[in-house]
């Protein structure tokens, strides 16, 4: 009897242990934790107004194949929760789009997120808070007012003209009540900096952002609650001209209809500050002839000429309460609502990123200095300087010295007057930055000085809209470390607003070549889904009517002929990307309408599915070999465009579409390989982008396209190790040779250092990416003459290679969108003795690195929690095959799966690992 039960239950009791056992050692292993939750691709004080904005978060935890199992989102009011998501049985962390009631115009929301792993464990963290804008036309109360300067009948075309800006004031009481809450919502025609009670308010710069004015414009959200006080207040502004009513681009020097003014003549702010108090009760003060306007000291204030400011005229408190000035401030002007859009920005803010003191000092001719802030930025400077009251000094700024008396180099700077003037005030160290203008430089060069200025009398501020942290690359090869530190200088120089060309001369316009090819790249190194999301509402803006996308965005100059084959093609490019690296489906939805406009655009406009090189064609731009055709380019491209079309529709669920964008791929393709590509592999063209493009194209036959990649490598071997291609050509070249083994050749060509090539650069002494292959050459006689009617020292089209860099050296692709799958296939070479980085995804940091001892390598992997991957090796010499120094067998729970096409392939989950092996 006793035996009956006594034997189950000792079973029993011995089966529960081992169950808790196991769970034991499961739980032992810490829960993963939320890290990195962000709204709408950002943190911190966030503001939208999207309908349902989309919610994601990174995780972190010990231990492999760690994934999450659950999620579970509330968002809350100052009440009640207005949206609880229930627990999802999901490992998604990203693009998870709010659900719950319509979110109000004007509030602030908190929001949680619980992430259970694989035991159940849970970690939440608080999502902090994102804010709502005025949501309806009938929130907004404020006029758009201004100071009216008046208007120089100046002839444009011989003479500048550069108004002062407009300085605005505002006093007002706060009750003597508790403050609940404080915000301002403001924006201008043209740009503005908002001050309270004698502060700037936050430290975004080149406000409201740049549009298509007439069709939309961004507002601010700003928390003031901290700077405010009980009884008197005064609210400031500034206003300049900016991109809405200054110069613009190379307007002036090509004489264009109009060289500025390109939306509206008198920029003009308005805003409103909702002061609520814990009684229940709102105050709003908002932009009304009742504010007072006037000018101050800056005199003149333009992106691409420069400020002056006179400090003698500084109002001392006019943004302080209590201000009485010596000549009574105006009433201001109203102007005109705009017609367009008013929207929450939705991008990331231009702001001080870096900060650089000085390297050098040197004194070319008596009493003119030049600073080297060591490497080549956009920005400004902070000036600081003790000279009597009066004293004018020139600011002027280069990219480079002048070889033969060591002066500043300003020839390629064109028509962009790139000069800031500050006039002392006297009496002590003054301190100074400019606020509506900056320059691309290396070099600041200072006159009218009286004495010897001080070393530090210039700081270095880099400006930029991104913070480069996203990629991080070292090799055995300093050349190659130096380049990635030129690529993320040059992206940070260039990703400004909208994704300049140039940051330096009368240009710095979003060219859509220029940001397609580089793209890719641009993820690798910063995280630019903001930047992007806001960008591509520009490049969807500008569309021409008839389809076709324009040659940069924004596009001011109102010019319809104006579009080019491979560079409008970054309407379809950049969308795709954006959704193959944050998976990203909401672009493709916004997109979508635009680009099949645009692929209509080229069905038109093409005869047999070829499309002819029509519209201005600037081909493989700065190609140092012969030329590929306009038309075997536009048909490439077409081509392409087909089959990302067809991949998009494809993720949107669009399978009629998809079917339709596969079959013109397929004709295109067809056509393509009749009148381009000959049985052999060659192209009619005979040049390396020729061969490249087709083959990432796809418009190679499978079978005969390791033929085609041969004869790239052997064009390539036969020109010295070399490559005779332009914007179009290199970055593609690199990827192809990679993606059909010439990893040998691949790394030749990043480490050359002879002319073309990315080392010449580095080995001539470049901190930045140049817009020539030969920009600069140490033993010219005058660098002056070289090109300087376009020659750019920051330019990152050429720092494409950063694609090749992660996706093939470091092996770092994405399977499918979003990085949450991945296939990581390094290119190692014996070319090169170590290469380590690291890439933060949207699903957190996946690292890699691999070196060579004797004949054994070794490569350590890392992936973040929630994320797998296939990984591709060589095939190992038999027995040699480890994994943290164990041999590795194929079985049950070994990452081990087998051989495939001739490679070793191996699936992990999250986690730490080192393969070694010898090669066969
Ligand atoms: C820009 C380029 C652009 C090109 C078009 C240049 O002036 O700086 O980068 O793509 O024009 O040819």
């Amino acid at each position: 009897m006793l035996k009956r039960f006594f034997l189950p239950l000792l079973l029993l009791t011995l089966l529960g242990t081992c169950v808790r056992a196991q769970q034991e050692i499961l739980r032992s292993q810490t829960a993963l934790r939320v890290i990195n939750p962000r709204v709408e691709y950002r943190s911190g004080n966030v503001s939208i107004d999207v309908e349902k904005p989309r919610f994601s978060w990174e995780l972190t935890g010990e231990g492999r194949n760690r994934h999450q199992t659950a999620y579970e989102l509330k968002v809350l009011n100052e009440r009640e929760v207005v949206w609880h998501s229930g627990k999802v049985n999901s490992n998604a962390t990203n693009q998870i789009g709010y659900n719950g009631q319509p979110l109000q115009s004007g509030l602030q929301y908190r929001w949680t997120v619980t992430s259970y792993d694989e035991n159940d464990q849970a970690s939440t963290v608080s999502g902090g808070m994102f804010r709502t804008g005025l949501l309806r036309f009938a929130d907004w109360q404020g006029l758009f007012i201004s100071h009216y300067v008046g208007y120089d009948t100046t002839d444009l075309y011989q003479d500048l003209y550069l108004p002062p800006a407009r300085y605005l004031r505002r006093e007002f009481t706060v009750a003597d009540k508790q403050i609940k809450r404080a915000t301002a919502y403001t924006t201008a025609l043209g740009l503005y900096e908002l001050s309270i009670n004698g502060q700037k308010v936050g430290e975004e710069m080149f406000l409201p952002g740049w549009t298509d004015y007439d069709q939309r414009l961004y507002y601010q959200t700003f928390d003031v609650k901290a700077l405010l006080e009980k009884g008197d207040n005064a609210i400031g502004v500034i206003l300049a001209d900016g991109w809405y009513a200054g110069y613009i681009g190379y307007a002036l020097l090509t004489r264009q209809d109009k060289v500025r003014e390109f939306y509206g003549v008198n920029p003009a702010f308005m805003g409103q500050i909702h002061v609520e108090y814990t009684d229940g009760t709102t105050e709003i003060i908002a932009t009304d002839e009742t504010w007072q306007s006037s000018t101050g000291p800056i005199l003149e204030a333009d992106i691409l000429m420069g400020e002056h400011y006179d400090a003698r005229l500084e109002q001392v408190g006019w943004d302080r309460p209590g201000f009485t000035p010596a000549t009574p401030w105006a009433e201001p002007r109203r102007y005109t609502f705009p017609s367009g859009r008013l929207q929450a920005y939705p991008g990331d803010y231009v702001m001080p990123r870096e900060t650089l003191r000085p390297v050098k000092m040197t004194e070319p001719s008596p009493g003119t200095y030049i600073y080297d802030l060591g490497k080549n930025i956009a920005g400004i400077i902070e000036l600081k300087v003790e000279a009597p009251a009066g004293t004018k000094i020139t600011i002027r700024y280069g990219e480079l010295l002048r070889d033969e008396d060591g002066g500043l180099m300003t020839a390629n700077l064109r028509k962009a007057r790139a000069t800031d003037t500050y006039v002392t005030r006297g009496g002590g160290v003054e301190t100074w930055r400019p606020r509506f203008t900056y320059h691309g430089f290396q070099y600041v060069e200072l006159t009218g000085l009286p004495t010897r200025p001080a070393a530090d009398a210039v700081t270095g501020i880099a400006l930029s809209s991104i913070t480069t942290d996203a990629g991080e690359f070292t090799s055995s090869n300093t050349m190659n470390d130096q380049l990635f530190q030129n690529i993320k200088t040059t992206q940070a120089a260039n990703f400004f607003e909208v994704p300049t060309d140039c940051p330096q001369r009368d240009e710095r316009l979003g060219w859509t070549g220029d940001a397609h090819v580089f793209a890719r790249s641009a993820t690798y190194v910063a995280d630019v889904a903001a930047f992007f999301t806001k960008w591509l509402i520009d490049l969807d803006d500008s569309q021409h009517w008839y389809g076709a996308y324009p040659n940069f965005a924004p596009m001011p100059f109102s010019r319809p002929e104006q579009y080019s084959p491979a560079w409008m093609d970054a309407g379809v490019i950049i969308p795709y990307t954006m959704h193959k690296v944050y998976g990203d489906t909401r672009v493709l939805e916004k997109a979508w309408a635009g680009m099949e406009n645009f692929m209509a655009f080229q069905a038109d406009a093409s005869t047999g599915h070829l499309r002819p090189g029509a519209g201005n064609n600037w081909g493989d731009w700065l190609t140092t070999g012969p030329k590929t055709s306009d038309d075997f380019i536009a048909s490439a491209f077409y081509g392409y465009d087909a089959l990302l079309m067809a991949r998009m529709a494809t993720a949107l669920g669009k399978t009629d579409r998809a079917a339709h964008y596969r079959s013109l791929f397929n004709d295109i393709k067809a056509a393509f390989t009749k009148k381009y590509l000959r049985p052999d592999g060659s192209t009619t063209e005979g040049t390396q982008t020729a061969l490249a493009l087709a083959l990432y194209f796809d418009l190679y036959d499978e079978a005969i396209a390791p033929q085609a990649a041969q004869l790239l490598a052997r064009a390539i071997t036969e020109n010295g190790d070399k490559f005779s291609t332009g914007f179009l050509g290199t970055k593609h070249v690199m990827l192809v040779l990679s993606e059909y083994g010439h990893h040998d050749l691949a790394y030749r060509l990043f480490q050359q250092t002879e002319y073309p090539s990315w080392g010449y650069s580095v080995v001539n002494g470049s901190t930045s990416i140049w817009e020539r292959w030969n920009s600069y050459t140490r033993d010219a006689d005058s660098n002056d003459a070289i090109n300087a009617a376009m020659n750019s020292f920051s330019h990152y089209a050429f720092g494409s290679v950063a694609e090749w860099m992660f996706l093939h050296a470091l092996g770092l692709e994405t399977d499918g969108p979003g990085y949450r799958k991945l296939r990581i296939q390094p290119a190692f070479s014996r070319e090169m003795d170590h290469l380590e980085g690291s890439y933060h995804s949207i699903n957190g940091t996946i690292s890699s690195a691999w070196k060579w001892s004797g004949d054994e390598l070794t490569f350590s992997l890392t992936l973040p929690p929630n994320t797998t991957a296939e990984v591709v090796l060589p095939l190992a010499r038999a027995g040699t095959l480890r994994e943290s120094g164990k041999l590795l067998k194929t079985g049950k729970d070994s990452p081990l799966i087998g051989e495939r096409a001739g490679q070793t392939l191996l699936r992990v989950g999250s986690g730490s690992y080192t393969f070694s092996w010898v090669e066969k």
